[in-house]
């Protein structure tokens, strides 16, 4: 961090990312992330970002099944160690989750990953009151990190434009098609306000055949 620090100007803001909590056996405590916040301040960083444990740890740090914001009593723990400014991260996919967060004083930002890929909107949709309109990212891990450990670019199962936005063509078609869509759940959910389409297969797709029109 000092070596980081004594390289850049003084304006270049230099942020570090450490893991709140480690869940590893043997790993550190809360104490012991407590007391690397602090050198990490003391040696220079602007800010503090937070990950939850590594690849390696047993427990799901960021997967569906992990309720929203579960990690925040460990992001408070480094929160309380340090005067620089801390960003939460894992698992906050929605705009009042966030807020809520900053609210309590648990962190001063919070960083989405995969919630932008599901929908690189999120901060204007939420800015113009349209949080209603987020494409929410469902974490799957299907279509980002199960395709980077594969070494395949990282696109997203509820948003297919992601890593792809140069090859959708959006110009609109001189050939329009009826289509259906057979075994949608819920990512054919949208589809149910597109004229010419019919979802088949799944229980929301009863609603959506009956308000489709065409
Ligand atoms: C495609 C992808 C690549 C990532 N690469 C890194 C990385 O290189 N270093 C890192 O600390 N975290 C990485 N992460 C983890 C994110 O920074 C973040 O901690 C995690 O996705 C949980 O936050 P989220 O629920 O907002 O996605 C990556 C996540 C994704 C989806
Ligand atoms: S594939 Fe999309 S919806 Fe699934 S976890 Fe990744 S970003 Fe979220």
């Amino acid at each position: 961090m000092k070596a980081v620090r004594a390289r850049v100007s003084p304006e270049f803001m230099v942020i570090y990312r450490i893991s709140s909590i480690d869940l590893m056996d043997g790993g550190m405590t809360g104490e012991e992330v407590a007391e690397l916040a602090r050198r990490v301040e003391a040696a220079g960083a602007d800010m503090i970002n937070t990950g939850i444990g590594w690849h390696e740890s047993s427990v799901p740090t960021m997967a569906a099944p992990v309720p929203r914001a579960a990690w925040i009593d460990a992001i408070r723990n480094v929160k309380r160690a340090v005067g620089i400014p801390v960003m939460a991260s894992n698992r906050i996919n929605a705009p009042d989750v966030a807020e809520e967060i900053i609210a309590s004083g648990a962190a001063d930002l919070v960083s989405m990953a995969r919630p932008l890929l599901a929908d690189p909107e999120f901060a204007r949709k939420t800015r113009e009151n349209r949080a209603d309109e987020i494409n929410t990212c469902i974490a799957c891990n299907q279509a980002c990190l199960d395709r980077i450990f594969t070494d395949r670019v990282a696109t997203c199962l509820v948003n297919p434009r992601a890593g792809r936005e140069i090859e959708f063509d959006d110009s609109k078609t001189t050939a329009p098609k009826h289509f259906a869509v057979v075994g949608g759940g819920l990512p054919a959910w949208p589809l149910r306000s597109m004229p010419r389409s019919v979802v088949i297969g799944s229980p929301c797709s009863r609603q959506a055949i009956s308000s489709v029109a065409n």
